[in-house]
């Protein structure tokens, strides 16, 4: 059973629809790359396992039990944390008190500062962040420095999921090194990772399943083992597969009309090929 499964999900903003029918299984430790040009829908997507918006019509399952999300906070109790693109730390608070806020350890009510800063400092050696002293204010620290605070902060209490929306734009060298190694372990630990980037290097360095979005529906589904970047421009351009690649596991749903029927010759998953552009 997967861990998390979308069932053809559509979403419309005011009237007009701009996710028709995705449909996505993902299993513990798995880390999904999410690729696709702008406006193909990446963002609202993680936005519905977010619960950050709603879906308009399908379903969401999370250990095959279907769920709703009204909200972040919900998501956040199934153990979904999402990291966005826009930075969301209060800049005028230091590191400590932006990933420990409404979670201080305290001493007979009083807030006990030192063992904030000892958990936060604990917190962000494990995860390969150790660079960032707990002790600084959020807003003085590089705009890289607050992206790896933001995914610290996902990961106060270890999520189930953690949904990552482009992290690798603002870091490069070591900082990049250490997301990467990051991304590694916590798919080693069980985590599921969905990873969003434009970088298609990364994503085929670090995912176990490619999906591909355009339009608003995904495309394709595939593995590093089986596709190249050439390739995933091509799909992300609307450019028709040439080649076939195989199935990576057993469908585990009754396919929507259109969507995820086995290929004829058995090999790929494409999704909906034929979806008007618009
Ligand atoms: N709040 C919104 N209201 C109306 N349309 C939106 C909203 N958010 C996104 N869209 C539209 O939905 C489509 C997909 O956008 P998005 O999910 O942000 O794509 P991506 O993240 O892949 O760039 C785009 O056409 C975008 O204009
Ligand atoms: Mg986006």
């Amino acid at each position: 059973m997967s861990l998390l499964e979308l069932i053809n999900v559509h979403k419309a903003y005011a009237g007009v629809e701009v996710l028709h029918g995705v449909d996505l299984a993902a299993d513990r430790g798995e880390v999904i790359g999410v690729v696709g040009a702008n406006g193909a829908g990446k963002s609202t997507l993680i936005k519905i396992l977010a619960g950050a918006e709603r879906m308009s019509a399908g379903e969401l399952r999370i250990d095959g039990e279907p769920v709703a999300l009204a909200n972040p906070h919900d998501a956040h109790e199934r153990g979904i944390r999402t990291v966005y693109q826009e930075l969301t730390l209060a800049p005028e608070l230091t590191v400590t008190e932006n990933l420990l806020l409404g979670r201080f350890p305290r001493e007979r009510g009083l807030i006990d500062w030192r063992k904030a800063h000892e958990q936060a400092a604990a917190l962000l050696h494990e995860i390969g962040f150790g660079a960032i002293n707990p002790r600084s204010r959020a807003g003085r620290l590089s705009v890289a420095r607050q992206q790896m605070v933001e995914i610290a902060k996902a990961l106060v209490v270890e999520p189930r999921v953690l949904i990552l929306d482009e992290p690798s734009a603002v870091l490069a060298g070591s900082d990049l090194d250490a997301l990467f190694a990051l991304v590694r372990r916590l798919s080693d630990r069980g985590v599921l990772v969905v990873y969003i980037s434009h970088r298609l290097v990364e994503v085929l360095d670090l995912a176990t399943q490619i999906v591909v979005m355009k339009d608003g529906a995904i495309i394709a589904t595939t593995t590093p083992a089986h596709t190249d970047e050439d390739e995933l421009i091509r799909l992300m351009a609307g450019r028709r597969l040439e080649q076939i690649y195989p199935d990576r596991r057993p469908h585990r749903h009754e396919p929507g009309p259109g969507s995820r029927e086995p290929d004829p010759r058995g090999r790929v998953r494409r999704h909906r090929p034929d979806r008007p552009r618009g």
